[in-house]
């Protein structure tokens, strides 16, 4: 059963109705570009076809209630601020909270969810799911609230409502992105251009590999590496470390003592460059020379700003010793998925050698599959 059909079945057991209307919003996978959104600098991600669906209708209230098909579970809510509602419905009522925030009369509705992003894998199920309820709630209210402003909101609603204190990267792939285009994120003017992202055409193809080994961001490493990065920017006198540039980098890193501040320095300037550098071979139409440029950034995870594990590693170097053109982590770290660049035809073999790399170190087996340009968030 498709999710949008699983998203209606919920609704439709759950309140004996139909629903209104559905909405859906993807998750997403960030070529290039990992841990720059929150400092002010540049993210290339696109969305991948898993989704989450809402099914929703407004009612004559007072207030939300809100069914998943995954947690099989209902929660109902009357008003609420930052942190009340709490775990997956958190994040429904934090947009909820975040558009009445932004001076939005919110519809009271009724919303059945489903989804097939996984779940704690780096693939912003829950940017997905804020987004399909954002879009939703957004149409149904009537509401003049431009695609540009829309991830600034969704954020909000992790940041304050539900104390995750990430970028905007993954709201604005989610409601963003468009088929066939990866999104190219200026994270401080917010401005976007979508570059053109047909691999096929060129033979090759991204091979995502869930390392199932699952991370988790509410935990203090991600706000850490956060911390690190506003530090190196407070001792360097920059609004923000995007306002380091490469040339800059060496005189920039004398003026830190502090050596884990550093490497997070150079990662977040490199990291940037590696992003530009990335658009502009692919405007050139040269999709295969970003295979470096992905490798090093793996690098840069890896070494300096310390966020993969021997799962990702061990992916990574498995997808480049079977041919791959580049590989490396995708999102937050700490587990979560690979990307590899590879030729179409090469698929197979890489699939094979990497689950090989994980038997033999004894992993739980990786979950493998092409990766293909999705639609950002959309009424279907
Ligand atoms: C998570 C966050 C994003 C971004 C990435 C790392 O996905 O939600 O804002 O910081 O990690 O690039």
């Amino acid at each position: 059963m498709s999710v949008a059909s699983a998203a209606e079945q919920a609704f439709r057991s759950t309140h004996g109705t139909e629903p209104a209307g559905l909405w859906a919003a993807p998750g997403r996978v960030n070529l290039i570009g990992e841990h720059t959104d929150y400092n002010d600098g540049f993210v290339l991600p696109f969305a991948i076809p898993q989704q989450t669906v809402a099914a929703v209708a407004p009612f004559a209230g007072p207030g939300w209630t809100i069914t998943s098909d995954l947690v099989n579970e209902t929660v109902s809510f009357e008003t609420t601020g930052p942190g009340e509602v709490q775990g997956w419905a958190g994040y429904v009522a934090g947009i909820v909270w975040a558009l009445q925030d932004a001076g939005f009369d919110v519809p009271p509705a009724r919303i059945a969810l489903s989804s097939d992003v996984p779940l704690g894998s780096g693939l912003s199920s829950s940017a997905a799911l804020e987004s399909a309820v954002l879009t939703a709630l957004t149409d149904l209210g009537g509401f003049d609230l431009p695609v540009a402003a829309r991830p600034g909101l969704a954020q909000r609603a992790e940041n304050v409502y539900v104390g995750a204190p990430t970028g905007i990267m993954d709201q604005s792939a989610s409601i963003r992105c468009e088929q066939g285009k990866a999104l190219f994120l200026d994270c401080r003017s917010l401005e976007v251009e979508q570059i053109p992202f047909d691999l096929a055409a060129e033979g090759l193809a991204i091979l995502i590999i869930n390392s199932n080994a699952p991370h988790q961001h509410v935990d203090g490493e991600y706000g850490a590496r956060r911390k690190s990065c506003e530090e190196g920017a407070r001792i360097l006198g920059v609004p923000a470390l995007r306002d380091v540039t490469p040339d800059e980098l060496d005189e920039a890193l004398a003026k830190i003592d502090d050596e884990v501040i550093r490497r997070r320095v150079r990662h977040i300037v490199t990291e940037d460059q590696r992003v530009l550098d990335t658009v502009d071979l692919l405007r050139a139409g040269r999709a295969r020379e970003i295979g470096p440029l992905l490798t090093a950034s793996h690098v840069s995870m890896r070494d300096d700003f310390e966020i993969t594990v021997d799962q990702v590693d061990v992916a990574v170097e498995a997808a480049l010793a079977s041919g791959a053109y580049g590989a490396r982590m995708t999102g937050g770290g700490f587990g979560g998925c690979v990307l590899a660049l590879i030729d179409t035809d090469k698929a197979e073999t890489t699939t094979a050698a990497i689950e090989m790399a994980y038997e033999q170190r004894g992993f739980t087996a990786p979950t493998i599959w092409p990766a293909t340009p999705a639609q950002g968030a959309r009424k279907l």
